[in-house]
């Protein structure tokens, strides 16, 4: 058991996964435990999920370590404030509280995307990177973690910009592509308009693309025509449990 092995869990829609995270390292120190997100995921059930991963890992990690936990949800000093893909009771929870005093441990909850970023930022796609790093996940929505030099701006949420009249992760998540059956070139175009109206915003130096379609980032990222460089990310699935542990060892 390495004192500097934290725990870290990634809420997602589909599943719910953790692992020990060697932060020396920025890997997984453990092969992940995924559960299958329960459904409704009201913030109760997924309370008790959480218990069973880190009951699982109860050998390897140090209790007296603290633990991080993704939400894909605005979190706003702990307290989950915006949710748009999860069970509306999830609003105004104090997530730190909940989970704190459900695993009698120091627990920090963070923005899935914030912690997606935050892992790749110090240890993969966009590390050391000076000027301002985007990170969008192209999921079921889409999240964004913005940086200068390394150090985040939370809770960026451009996911949600209006654009064309239309929220734009209901048009360019990778949701969108598989609800409307969209081919490569058809959401690759979407993904055109996304990219193109964000980069004119805020003209960032990098934009590292996430998310389980990462995968398959040669299939639509050459086709997008942009004045910033666009790259998948590294740490692909594994991001969000290890930019959750960094993020509860480096809480301030
Ligand atoms: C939520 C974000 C989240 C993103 C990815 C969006 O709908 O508003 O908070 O990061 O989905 O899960």
């Amino acid at each position: 058991m390495a004192s500097n092995h934290i725990l870290g869990i990634d809420i997602g829609g589909s599943g719910i996964k953790g692992a020990p995270v060697d932060l020396a390292k920025g890997q997984l120190a453990a092969d992940r435990h995924k559960i299958e997100t329960p459904k409704g995921a009201t913030p109760e059930d997924v309370a008790e999920v959480v218990e069973q991963i880190v009951e699982h890992f109860a050998d390897e990690v140090d209790k007296n370590t603290p633990i991080g936990i993704t939400v894909p949800g605005v979190i706003h000093h702990g307290v989950v404030k915006f949710a748009a893909n999860i069970d509306k009771s999830w609003i105004e929870t104090d997530a730190d509280k909940l989970f704190t005093e459900r695993l009698g441990r120091e627990v920090h909850v963070v923005n899935d995307a914030d912690a997606a970023g935050m892992a790749e930022v110090h240890y993969g796609a966009g590390k050391d990177v000076k000027g301002v790093v985007l990170l969008t996940t192209l999921g079921t929505g889409i999240g964004s973690a913005l940086f200068l030099d390394g150090k985040l701006l939370p809770n960026t949420e451009l996911g949600h910009l209006e654009i064309d009249g239309h929220d734009a992760e209901t048009r360019a998540a990778s949701s969108a592509k598989e609800r409307e059956d969209l081919s490569y070139k058809e959401w690759a175009e979407r993904l055109q308009r996304y990219y193109s109206h964000v980069e004119a915003l805020l003209w960032p130096d990098l934009i590292i693309v996430g998310g389980g379609i990462s995968r398959k980032s040669d299939k639509f990222l050459p086709r997008l025509d942009l004045r910033t460089p666009i790259v998948p990310a590294d740490l692909r699935n594994e991001a969000g449990i290890i930019g959750a542990a960094w993020y509860a060892k480096n809480f301030a």
